[in-house]
């Protein structure tokens, strides 16, 4: 099947209370791969190339569309104050659809693991219908909106609480999801009632009021685990199992090594290129890509950064956002690295914290060093020249600069900066007392004994 090449709207309905999240956050913002419920409705139609967005929002509308401009800036949102049904919550599309000609999807923001290939299925079979609903096999229908066929056309969709036993046997079930010609799909919505159990708006009386006038309805099946809907913190929970699984999967398929995928963590976003090596036990949160070959040891924690090819991470890093980490280099066990650039070839091997500097080519950063970035009040800047090499325990008070090949003493305390080329011995001189240590210690005994 083709998909048909008619410009799309999408309306992503998230003006539901999520009662059952027992929350206080809206449930299109509860986390899923560390992205919102509602920015995966989103990301499964962006390969659709929506002209225009629109989302419906109502329960903490504030929160969602502040949410909402982070993630596709270009939506529209449209508010619902009230909620009186799914097909009222589509109908608020109205005014900003004014004009437009083409297709509608409409999505559900607690509807996370819909493939864009389903979304084409359906835009490919508006070839010969004007309205296409999503529909599944439920194992348990129970509760579900039942699909009344009479052959490939969809003559309506009952409610299970409006449904007869008769119809309650229906095991083909809707999602809610569909696809309609736009026009058709709100002059229809500006018919419907709301005599149901429910007192509502219902958005699935669309087909049948559709058919009455002419028009064809139609219905495509997905597997049932896309459709599933997130309802409470269980259904949350094995979703992100749910969603772990596929994006293993999707990783492991596109050339990614993992000794034990089922320990590594994605985000929605996660990329990581072909040949990269990640060692079981890693964490990835938002926005972080690893490019080809680069390796990320085990139990490691990486957001907000981006890995360089043939760089190693790890054991037991932390790369926070702002992070870059150039070609071949490597950052080791117990380091923490934030807002800086780790340039090429450079070594921070162990049991140190870099944030907010920049480490030039090839620098070797000794073990428990600290860039003191936060006077209480203000971050500063450290800046660490090409071929520098830094002694252990360094404490580099920012804003500090260190020349390229500058060498600093271990255990200084480094204050000013250090010219290119230069030692800075920033710490006391030692001073040797012969036989002290015996003299002290014997002291200390004595006094001990005294004590009993
Ligand atoms: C709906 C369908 C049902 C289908 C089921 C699949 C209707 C009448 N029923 O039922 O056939 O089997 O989904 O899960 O459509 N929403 C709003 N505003 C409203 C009401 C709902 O934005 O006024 C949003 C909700 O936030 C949610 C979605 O629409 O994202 C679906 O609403 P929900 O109340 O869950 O519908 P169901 O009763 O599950
Ligand atoms: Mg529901």
């Amino acid at each position: 099947m083709q998909a048909n090449s008619k410009p799309l709207a999408l309306v992503v309905l998230a003006a539901g209370a999520g009662t059952r999240m027992m929350s206080d956050l809206p449930k299109p913002l509860h986390p899923l791969g560390c992205a919102p419920l509602l920015a995966h409705a989103l990301a499964s139609a962006a390969p659709l190339e929506p002209s225009r967005i629109i989302v419906v929002t109502g329960h903490g509308a504030d929160q969602v569309e502040a949410a909402l401009e982070d993630i596709v800036p270009e939506a529209v949102a449209v508010r619902q104050a009230e909620q009186l049904g799914t097909g009222h919550a589509v109908l608020q599309a109205a005014d900003a659809l004014e004009g437009f000609e083409g297709d509608a999807v409409v999505l559900y923001a607690d509807t996370p693991f819909i493939r864009p290939e389903t979304l084409d299925s359906m835009r490919a079979a508006r070839a010969s219908h004007d309205i296409v609903m999503l529909g599944f096999e439920a194992a348990d229908p129970t509760g579900y909106g039942r699909l009344v066929m009479d052959g490939d056309r969809l003559m309506r969709i009952v409610e299970h609480k409006d449904a007869s036993d008769d119809i309650r046997k229906i095991s083909l079930c809707n999602s809610g999801l569909l696809c309609a010609d736009a026009g058709v799909l709100m002059d229809t919505l500006r018919k419907v009632g709301n005599d149901n159990a429910n007192g509502e708006y219902y958005l699935t009386d669309v087909p049948e009021i559709a058919s009455a006038d002419g028009k064809s309805a139609t219905v495509v099946v997905c597997d049932e685990m896309e459709t599933l809907g997130i309802n409470s913190r269980t259904e949350l929970a094995q979703a992100e199992a749910n969603f772990q699984a596929l994006r293993r999967a999707e990783m492991l398929e596109n050339g990614v090594t993992m000794q034990a995928p089922d320990t590594v963590f994605f985000a929605l976003d996660t990329y990581v290129g072909r040949d990269a090596d990640i060692e079981p036990n890693v964490y990835f949160g938002a926005d972080v890509t690893v490019e080809s070959g680069a390796r990320i040891r085990a139990f490691s924690h990486l957001e907000g950064c981006h890995v360089s090819a043939g760089a190693i991470v790890g054991p037991y890093a932390r790369l926070r956002p702002g992070t870059e980490v150039g070609n071949n280099a490597k950052i080791g066990n117990f380091v923490e690295v934030k807002t800086a650039e780790i340039g090429e070839g450079a070594m921070v091997n162990h049991l140190s914290y870099v944030g907010d500097a920049s480490v030039g080519a090839r620098a070797n950063i000794g073990a428990g060093t600290v860039t003191c970035n936060y006077d209480g009040v203000m971050k500063h800047r450290t800046e660490i020249g090409e071929d520098a090499f830094i002694g252990s325990d360094s404490m580099l008070v920012a804003p500090v600069k260190i020349g390229a090949k500058a060498m600093t003493a271990s255990g200084s305390v480094v204050t000013e900066d250090v010219p290119d080329g230069a030692l800075a011995l920033g710490r006391a001189k030692q001073v040797n007392k012969p036989g002290l240590a015996v003299k002290l210690m014997d002291r200390l005994r004595a006094i001990k004994a005294k004590r009993g």
